[in-house]
């Protein structure tokens, strides 16, 4: 495919400069002293394949660290310091690269080309239908077999203003797990010395096809995942979610929150109404279910950015607040979390240890002309962020 000449990512976003990636990474292997902020490669392990992995360390000024690797471009650890300034880890994960290749529920990963389930795994586009893996019951779950949470990606950290950063990039072929197009795609992951944990997606395709990325951290804001997630206060900035069948495809309609258990618009911790009497719930699990951005109540149309979520975890006093350029964002509770992952230090993650925000598109949307469009056309270039802000109370 022709690759683009322009830098995705600037073209795009303005969160981060658009760096030539070589520089930095010989400047902070010379240097003896670390820098304010930094940005360290380490070799994380050997795929089945053979291929080499790694993983990169951000640190910020304040001394926030990520650490990321290009395997799946999966975020294996973030540290941010409770309200005492003690430094834990704030996502679920394991410890090495074989654990994350031999059963990942997508701790930490990039997810895509379609986050999220399309039903009955097709979809027809510009007339042609395309069929892709059922590798959830009878639908297609975060991009099929082998999605990019799977993928090796091409990995050049920078150092941008106020913070350092890591670029992502792969081309997904044409028809990869079944969907259309040659596929350039680059994800940037920030660490700025203003506490925030930063990911920008942008893609173009050679052919028209869908695109729905997201992220797809299990946090637990408890620090190195001390209990379940039940006392963390949500508050979602929406009015409206989208109830599901059984097998969690939404069923087409937006439901209104006021009276029911989905209702986050004031703070509440997760675990009041997790349980209540309630079938949507009894679908999920638990909390499994797209909420739709109340962006027209701010005036902030799509593809600005838009505080979705703020969740506040009172005994660390840790609080992270979520902005988007999405219309919507997956609150999923870790229902599906039940004591079979062993994670990182040997910690055992049972029913509920981490929740995932994911930001993104409506489910299905490809059969759904009605919701927000999530086709990609030779010529356009797909752009998405979202910002994680980190602070204590
Ligand atoms: C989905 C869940 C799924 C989990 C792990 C979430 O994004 O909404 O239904 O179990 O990912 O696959």
């Amino acid at each position: 495919m022709k690759m683009l000449t322009t830098c995705l990512a600037a073209t795009v976003l303005v969160l981060s400069a658009c760096h030539s990636a070589g520089d930095l990474s010989t400047k902070t292997q010379n240097q003896s002293q670390p820098m304010e902020e930094n940005i360290t490669k380490s070799p994380f392990g050997t795929l089945p394949d053979g291929t080499s992995v790694d993983l990169y360390t951000l640190t910020n000024k304040n001394g926030l660290e990520a650490k990321i690797t290009n395997y799946g471009g999966i975020v294996v650890s973030l540290k941010t310091p409770d309200r005492n300034g003690k430094f834990e880890d704030i996502v679920l994960g394991y410890d090495s690269l074989a654990q994350y290749v031999a059963d990942n529920p997508y701790f930490g990963a990039i997810v895509g080309r379609y986050g999220n389930r399309i039903a009955k795994g097709r979809f027809t586009l510009e007339g042609k239908t395309y069929t892709l893996a059922k590798n959830n019951g009878e639908n297609h779950l975060h991009g099929g077999l082998k999605g990019f949470d799977k993928a090796v990606w091409e990995a050049s950290p920078f150092k941008a203003n106020g913070g350092v950063s890591l670029t992502l990039s792969r081309i997904s072929p044409d028809m990869e797990e079944g969907y259309p197009g040659n596929l350039e795609l680059r994800v940037i992951y920030s660490l700025t010395n203003d506490d925030k944990f930063q990911i920008e997606y942008s893609a173009a395709s050679d052919k028209s096809t869908h695109i729905n990325l997201t992220h797809h951290s299990y946090f637990n804001l408890t620090g190195n995942a001390k209990r379940d997630i039940l006392g963390h206060v949500l508050n979602i900035n929406s009015r409206a979610y989208m109830p599901v069948d059984s097998g969690l495809i939404p069923l087409g309609f937006y439901k209104m929150l006021a009276g029911t258990p989905f209702d986050f618009q004031q703070p509440k911790p997760i675990g009041q109404d997790i349980n209540a009497a309630d079938e949507q719930l009894k679908f999920g699990q638990g909390y499994d279910h797209c909420w739709v951005l109340t962006r027209e109540a701010a005036a902030i149309p799509d593809g600005k950015m838009f505080l979705a979520a703020t969740v506040y975890e009172p005994e660390s006093g840790r609080v992270m607040e979520i902005s988007t350029t999405e219309p919507g964002i997956q609150f999923y509770s870790g229902n599906f979390l039940d004591g079979k992952y062993k994670g990182k230090g040997g910690v055992v993650y049972q029913d509920r240890w981490g929740f995932c925000l994911e930001t993104q598109h409506m489910p299905d949307s490809p059969n759904h002309p009605e919701y927000p469009p999530t086709v990609l056309s030779p010529g356009f270039i797909y752009s998405s962020a979202t910002v994680h802000k980190f602070s204590v109370k």
